[in-house]
């Protein structure tokens, strides 16, 4: 039975800032939240792993394990199921940082209650983050198993009115768009040395703050959502399929009416207090958007 909130970072892209948010997101649970977290490094160069143990010591349990992007990963996947399974047992929240492989089964996404796929808003970042999440729709949207929730994660975002652009693309995958993670010139400075959430330079600190802080409500989202199921309650309000843009996903969130029944279970009040989360996870920076 799943114990700790399990989060992947990923993304099939070099670059986006998978590892950056891993070290800094388990500095946050560790640090900010005082929960007891692990890290598990699958990426070759154990960027994210490495960090962990240079900055300044919080208590967070670190793990590398290689997990091969070659044909044959077979044991290594094996591995690192046993390494998901260990830091479940010992922790109250697991963060993983992989790049994508398309030798991995999608099926290993399953593993996990949120996946968060950080992207600039560049478009060639975008385009290979569309193509990714709509790739594994069917994961997202599988009405079989329970899925992660997908996040996306704006990740060296330095302009925010470019973050427009991003409402024109298309999902085919039900997600959350988190605050962005700003781009800044020191966070590459201290970069593998220094967590955000506990430098001295305000900004940084701040924006991390307001990002760990929607990740962490999402996570008890899921693990209300997970009580719920176990209590035989459907949740497919929450976890139907939905296509379109971002900013259509966005309104039908916000024009939800928090007070009103989510499909059955309308005297539910662990339903009702889930919906009235799900709409406070929503970034202030979009509520502010126009109608
Ligand atoms: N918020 C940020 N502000 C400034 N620079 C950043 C930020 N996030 C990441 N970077 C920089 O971008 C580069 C890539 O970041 P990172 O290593 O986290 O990405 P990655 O997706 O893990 O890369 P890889 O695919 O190599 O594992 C690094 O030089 C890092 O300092
Ligand atoms: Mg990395």
């Amino acid at each position: 039975m799943s114990k700790a909130l399990k989060v992947l970072i990923t993304s099939q892209k070099g670059g986006v800032g998978k590892s950056t948010v891993s070290a800094n997101l388990a500095a946050y649970f560790a640090y900010i939240s005082g929960k007891k977290t692990s890290l598990i490094d699958f990426d070759h160069q154990a960027t994210s792993g490495k960090w962990v143990r240079k900055a300044y010591p919080i208590g967070i349990d670190c793990k590398t394990v290689d997990l091969p992007n070659a044909k044959g990963s077979g044991i290594a996947l094996l591995k690192a199921k046993e390494a998901l399974r260990k830091a479940n047992e010992s922790s109250e929240v697991v963060i993983t940082d992989l790049t994508w492989s398309d030798v991995l089964p999608p099926d290993f996404l399953f593993e996990f209650d949120l996946v968060l796929v950080p992207s600039s808003l560049s478009r060639v970042e975008l385009d290979s983050t569309l193509e990714f999440v709509n790739r594994f729709s069917y994961v997202f949207n599988s009405r079989l198993k329970t899925p992660p929730k997908l996040v996306i994660v704006p990740s060296r975002v330095d302009n925010l009115d470019t973050y427009e652009s991003i409402f024109s693309k298309s999902f085919n995958a039900g997600f959350f768009l988190s605050p962005p993670v700003m781009y800044s010139t020191s966070a590459n400075e201290f970069f593998g040395t220094e967590f955000f959430v506990m430098t001295s330079k305000k900004e940084i600190r701040e924006n991390f703050l307001e990002f760990g802080r929607s990740i962490e409500q999402l996570g008890e989202i899921e693990a209300d959502l997970k009580s719920a199921k176990a209590g035989d309650v459907r949740q497919s309000s929450l976890t139907h399929k939905v296509s379109g843009s971002i900013l259509d996903r966005f309104r039908a969130i916000r024009n939800s009416n928090p007070t009103a029944p989510v499909r059955a279970a309308a005297n539910d009040s662990a339903r009702l207090s889930t919906t009235t989360r799900l709409k406070s996870a929503i970034p202030s920076f979009l509520m502010m958007g126009g109608d």
